[in-house]
């Protein structure tokens, strides 16, 4: 029969300590929802289907997934043993394992989690149990083993003894499960705890009663397994995922002037030796090339694409511009739903009058263009190679190449007029 890997995704929690009208699941860090960032590595992880758990402010967290899950219900909040058992009717005709992760814990690693399947599968166990040391384990479930270092059951900080709080290995709430051993299992739980909720990680000491293998993989970097429970975890989530893309690209051979003020969203492209100064921030879906300099506080949004060699400066913000090789945009500019040509410059000032409160329109500028300070450049409007635009025109007429455009009031002097 076929060895399914399927994720479950736990999603139903209430989350609090939010304070927010919003459900905890559906903040965002760096554009993308908590909730959609673990459904997006589960698929990167490589399982078969993603099914997630939701309950409270369910329409929130259907919105941000849509079809690309399928759907468990949660009506009440009797704990995490009790979610998993939601899914059940998904699971219970199918062999293979199950992976279970925590829709508040954001930035774990597609390889982390294909890892824990990996060593699952490899050393035959019912149930491989993510862990990790923390010099400051509270709050946390401890990982009780034997003498031999075989793990034995998990222990929640509430109903641990004060010999077993002592304990650094915590519980990640991350697992792989056998399908079949976990539906077993799941039903032996009992909520005669501290909490009196039905404790997931209770199938462990289930499955060791019965006699199945159970382990753990002890996750290497530490900050992969934070959660989001309130809003000063999500700014320090935010500041994790930060370094970690932008030591990503520093990899890449991109120079970054200063790691911690520098803003890169998930699925950028940037090529060697860019460099990239201070409080520059760039959306996702962007592609930069070699050797270009951004910034200080440039702000390049969705859908740019940047050839070699481009220099965008100080308070530019480019959205959906296509620029050519070796051009230039290096002060105040916002140069929105346009293609730039090659060793074109951008004068001071220039802005696309993109929108006219109802349609996105498109500029054209060809290559070696100059165009002049304080340039309104209204569309949809195209300027033809190697055009001159003077500065303080606003272009409404296609301008022909290699022509020059002027559009403003001519000056006009009146002698001696300020001493009268
Ligand atoms: C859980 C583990 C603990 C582990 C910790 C790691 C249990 C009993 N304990 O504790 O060992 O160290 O995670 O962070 O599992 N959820 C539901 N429905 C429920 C309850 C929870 O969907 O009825 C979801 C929550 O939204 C959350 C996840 O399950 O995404 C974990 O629940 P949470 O209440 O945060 O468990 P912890 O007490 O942190
Ligand atoms: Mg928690």
């Amino acid at each position: 029969m076929k060895q399914n890997v399927i994720a479950l995704v736990l999603a139903a929690g209430k989350g609090t300590r939010m304070k927010s009208e919003k459900s905890k699941l559906v903040h965002k860090i760096y554009g993308k929802e908590l909730v959609k960032r673990v459904v997006e590595t589960a698929k990167k992880s490589g399982v078969d289907e993603v099914i997630t758990v939701v309950g409270y402010k369910k329409e929130q967290v259907q919105l941000v997934l849509g079809d690309s899950v399928k759907y468990a219900y949660q009506e009440e909040m009797l704990g995490t043993g009790h979610a998993v058992l939601q899914a059940e009717k998904y699971l219970k005709d199918k062999n293979g394992k199950v992976v279970v992760l925590c829709g508040d814990v954001p930035i774990l690693r597609p390889e982390t989690v294909r890892n824990l399947i990996d060593k699952s599968i490899e050393n035959k166990e019912y149930a491989t149990v993510l862990t990790a040391i923390y010099s400051n384990p509270t709050g946390y479930g401890r990982i009780i083993r034997d003498i031999g270092g075989n793990i034995k059951g998990i222990v929640e900080e509430k109903d641990a003894t004060e010999a077993q709080k002592e304990i650094k290995e915590i519980n990640a709430g991350i697992y792989c499960f056998d399908i079949q051993e976990l539906l077993q299992a799941l039903k032996k739980i009992e909520p005669n705890n501290a909490q009196k909720e039905y404790y997931l990680p209770d199938v462990v000491r289930i499955m060791n009663e019965k006699g199945l293998k159970t382990g753990a993989v002890i996750v290497e970097d530490n900050t992969e397994i934070l959660g989001v429970n309130d809003k000063m975890q999500l700014e320090l989530l935010t500041k994790v995922l930060k370094l970690r893309i932008n030591q990503y690209h520093m990899k890449n051979g991109v120079t970054i002037e200063d790691i911690d003020n520098t803003y890169i969203y998930d699925d950028v492209e940037i090529g060697t030796d860019t460099v990239i100064h201070p409080n520059t921030t760039i959306k996702g879906d962007v592609i930069i090339g070699k050797d270009c300099e951004l910034g200080p506080n440039a702000y390049i949004r969705e859908g740019c694409k940047l050839a070699d060699k481009v220099k965008v400066g100080s308070f530019v913000e480019l959205k959906k511009a296509i620029v050519g090789e070796g051009a230039k945009i290096p002060h105040l500019s916002y140069m929105g739903d346009c293609e730039i040509g090659a060793k074109t410059n951008v004068g001071c000032g220039t802005i696309t009058c993109n929108y006219d409160g109802f349609n996105k329109s498109k500029t054209i500028i060809g290559d070696n263009c100059f165009i002049g300070s304080n340039v309104n450049l209204v569309a949809p409007v195209t300027l033809g190679k190697n055009s001159f635009i003077a500065a303080g025109s606003t272009i409404t007429n296609n301008v022909p190449a290699d022509s020059l455009a002027i559009a403003r009031e001519r000056q006009i002097n009146k002698d001696g007029w300020n001493k009268k």
